[in-house]
């Protein structure tokens, strides 16, 4: 599984760098959930494209609506896989042990989305200090 998300965010960030998208993908055991940004049409053709992958079994839009500014712009597709030392940052937006995403607003998500970029971004950060 570990491969298989390494080849699916390295496609999404070659596709995506090519049709302006942007956006976050979040993998909890079993389930993804991911935020598209961009054009809509864009959107729309990379969310059809990944609708027919059968690297998962369904997809369903959770919402769609206009956005002023992108909230991940430097993202192509950042990524993150629900590791131990993330589980405070699942935690203290009330995602327990078992994501469900059926029961999640999508604004939590969201802000969800949010802090696990500033985590992976303090991560790095942290590395390349300490190297
Ligand atoms: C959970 C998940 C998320 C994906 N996200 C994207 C994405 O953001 N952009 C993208 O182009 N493909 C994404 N894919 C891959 C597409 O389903 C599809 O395999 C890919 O776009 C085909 O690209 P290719 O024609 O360049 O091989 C995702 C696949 C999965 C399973």
């Amino acid at each position: 599984m570990l491969t298989n998300l390494r080849d699916i965010v390295s496609t999404s960030q070659r596709n995506n760098s090519r049709d302006g998208i942007t956006g976050f993908l979040i993998f909890d055991k079993t389930w993804f959930v991911q935020i598209l940004e961009g054009d809509k049409t864009q959107v729309m053709e990379t969310y059809n494209r990944i609708a027919r992958d059968t690297r998962h079994s369904t997809a369903t839009i959770m919402n769609v609506r206009d956005v002023e500014a992108r909230l991940f712009p430097n993202w192509t597709m950042g990524g993150a896989m629900r590791t131990p030392e993330m589980e405070e940052v699942y935690l203290e937006h009330g995602v327990g042990s078992a994501m469900d995403p059926s029961r999640l607003k999508s604004a939590q998500i969201i802000a969800l989305a949010l802090d696990l970029q500033a985590f992976e971004e303090t991560k790095r950060k942290g590395q390349r200090l300490a190297s």
